[in-house]
């Protein structure tokens, strides 16, 4: 499974890719609109910065604009992937970018028969949002394993990323229904690589190497 990071931050950015497990980036006007700047700004530096898919969403809510708006967001970069939201308009749109060739993010994906639209149109990635159907007192995972499974089954070929992550086991649970990717904020990418046995594992190994080292000063002396 690939991870994302889902934010407009150029430094959230920067630091997590210098772990070296960063694959691509999912921004939304949300997420844009925080960093207070010009939006080309922003998603040019994030795609000259991730070596991977950086996914852009139109804001245009009629077929005909949006696709104009798709193609122009296309041309930024290489690894530019459009996001058109799961609306009649977002299909007729999103199938003729498809269809000029440029890769599309369908997102605000919130049930299987979506899914399956999405990969109708051939889709590059389709995103559901698991947290925000948690929050509407329904199963996100639930709904991301019924998407994984139909995708299997079917054959398709569209990529589930799985979004809207809020915590860790969030995560861990996508991975195991079969997503390709998770998308996930700075916090919650950043508490993947906690573990208080492994702090206190780093802190018992340094203290005992620093009291060896104390120990054969001495004994040289
Ligand atoms: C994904 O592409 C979306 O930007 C994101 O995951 C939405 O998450 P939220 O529900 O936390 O806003």
């Amino acid at each position: 499974m690939r991870l994302f990071l889902d934010t407009a931050n150029i430094e959230e950015i920067r630091e997590i890719n210098r772990w070296g497990v960063l694959s691509g980036v999912t921004t939304n006007p949300t997420l844009v609109f925080k960093e207070a700047i010009d939006p080309e700004q922003v998603w040019k530096e994030i795609l000259a910065e991730v070596d991977g898919d950086v996914s852009l969403e139109t804001t245009e809510p009629e077929a005909a604009a949006m696709y104009e708006e798709g193609k122009h967001l296309a041309t930024f970069a290489d690894n530019a992937v459009v996001k058109v939201p799961m609306t009649p308009a977002g299909l007729e749109a999103g199938k003729r970018l498809v269809d000029d060739g440029i890769r599309i993010n369908v997102t605000l994906v919130f049930s299987p028969a979506q899914a399956i639209l999405a990969a109708e149109i051939g889709a590059y990635i389709v995103s559901p949002f698991l947290g925000r159907i948690d929050d509407a007192a329904a199963d996100g995972m639930h709904a991301l394993r019924q998407m994984c499974e139909i995708y299997d089954v079917q054959g398709y070929q569209t990529q589930v990323l799985a979004a809207s992550l809020r915590h860790p086991m969030h995560v861990v649970e996508a991975a195991l229904c079969g997503a390709d990717i998770a998308t996930m904020p700075y916090d919650v990418f950043s508490k993947l690589v906690k573990h208080p046995l492994t702090d206190a594992g780093v802190e018992k190994f340094l203290a005992d190497w620093r009291e060896l080292k104390q120990k054969l000063g001495k004994e040289g002396a």
